[in-house]
């Protein structure tokens, strides 16, 4: 697909990033139904990874099991993208006239409250500035439960926080407990898993039960650069904020730059691409933060989660093939399962579990493969949060609350299957 791109214009400073309005932008519902079901290959037969210039075109969402992608197409581009999809015979219709409209639509009621000044809230999405103020208070409000550390800097040098949660956490004693680890914000534009992260610590501090014999390893924000890039600049934005070639083709993302199976289906090698898998295998500060922060304790880590959004799914090994299955496959399925019921039950929202491959697509170098494959971790997933697309990334504040219910409730069923086994 050759895509126009619209002329440089001259005298701007190239090293600004302008901000993306999204202003006229379309989102596309694409029907690869039936060229993903006929391939004998992982990648559908067409393939989107054609249209992957985020100048241009932004892949939103794809799901293998459904069939349908969903794309946020530009007014320069649309009239190539159409054509393309027309000639390939792959049916799609308009799920949004404005992008940009319902951005905007969203975003004032997002920003409109004060600063928290070290407080949490799940009312709102809250800023990097205002989850760094409360995590870095955490300590000094239950000195005996939580300890902060340095897991590593951003590209940009902001500081990627891990946060212990156990009791006595002082206490070396806590080098005997078994142990959960969870990351969030790995995506930026996945507002709710930062949420999600920080609402799992607050309801730890809350739940005596939980904190006894397990300790929680969090880091609630991988993609600080990200996140902030995504509140500043760019709602659509998903990688981290390494140089490229220019500004609009910079940044890796981050979840194809774990190093189990790197560089395999489902992660581009252009700079451009919204899957961009980086240089080399952990070649970013971020992903090495978690890579560092993860096997520290490698032994005595029962579980990962990392949390996504969207598209209410848990997700576990493999994610980079479907034609190969862990050894402890069944393990995984049944453990996925059981979350999933959990959320069913009392949430009444249902979340798919397969292994990524199956349900989305396969997609090689995920953080979720690296803690099966490499650091060992028996029990891996990655949970895709609400909603299944309505609001998407744009999920609207009310269910911020919700959303991180299903994930507790998700992690008591995890917690009761890691003391079965420890
Ligand atoms: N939506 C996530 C992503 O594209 C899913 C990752 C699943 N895991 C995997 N190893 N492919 O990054
Ligand atoms: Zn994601």
């Amino acid at each position: 697909l050759v895509v126009t791109v619209a002329a440089v214009v001259v005298g701007l400073p190239v090293d600004t990033f302008q901000p993306v309005s999204y202003s006229g932008w379309k989102v596309l519902e694409v029907r690869l139904g039936e060229a993903a079901e006929t391939a004998a290959s992982e990648t559908p037969t067409v393939n989107l990874d054609e249209f992957d210039d985020t100048t241009s075109v932004n892949i939103l969402s794809q799901n293998r099991r459904t069939g349908v992608a969903e794309v946020a197409v530009s007014p320069a581009a649309l009239n190539d993208v159409t054509a393309h999809l027309t000639q390939h015979k792959v049916p799609f219709s308009t799920k949004l006239e404005d992008l940009g409209r319902k951005i905007q639509a969203v975003e004032p009621i997002l920003r409109a409250e004060a600063e928290l000044r070290g407080a949490v809230t799940f009312n709102r999405y809250m800023t990097y500035d205002e989850i760094e103020a409360y995590v870095v208070k955490l300590p000094q409000q239950h000195p005996t439960k939580v300890k902060v550390e340095m897991a590593g800097k951003s590209v940009e040098g902001r500081t990627i926080h891990l946060i212990t949660v156990t009791d006595d956490v002082a206490n070396k004693d806590i080098l005997r407990k078994p142990s959960i680890f969870i990351d969030g914000g790995m995506h930026a534009r996945e507002w709710v898993s930062p949420s999600t992260a920080l609402g799992i610590v607050d309801n730890l501090l809350k739940t005596p039960d939980m904190t006894r014999n397990i300790e929680w390893r969090i880091i609630p924000v991988v993609n600080p650069d990200g996140y902030v890039m995504s509140w500043d600049k760019d709602r659509l934005w998903r990688k981290n904020k390494a140089k490229g070639r220019s500004i609009r083709c910079s940044g890796v993302d981050l979840n194809r730059n774990f190093g189990y199976e790197w560089g395999g289906t489902g992660s581009s090698s252009s700079q451009c691409s919204v899957v961009y898998r980086g240089p080399n295998a952990f070649s970013e500060p971020e992903t090495q933060a978690v890579r560092d922060a993860v096997l520290r304790e490698a032994d005595r880590t029962k579980a990962y989660i990392t949390f996504h959004s969207y598209g209410q799914m848990i997700l576990h090994p493999w994610g980079y093939t479907s034609k190969a299955t862990p050894a402890n496959n069944m393990e995984l399925k049944r453990v996925g399962n059981a979350m999933a019921t959990a959320i069913q039950k009392q949430q009444r929202k249902r979340y798919d579990v397969g292994s990524a491959a199956e349900v989305l697509y396969a997609a090689a170098g995920g953080s979720d493969d690296w803690a099966a494959g490499v650091a060992k971790i028996p029990l891996s997933y990655t949970i895709e949060l609400r909603d299944t697309g309505s609001g998407g990334f744009l999920l609207p504040t009310s269910q911020i609350t919700p959303t991180i219910t299903d994930a507790w409730v998700a992690m008591n069923t995890l917690a009761k299957e890691v003391m079965k086994v420890a």
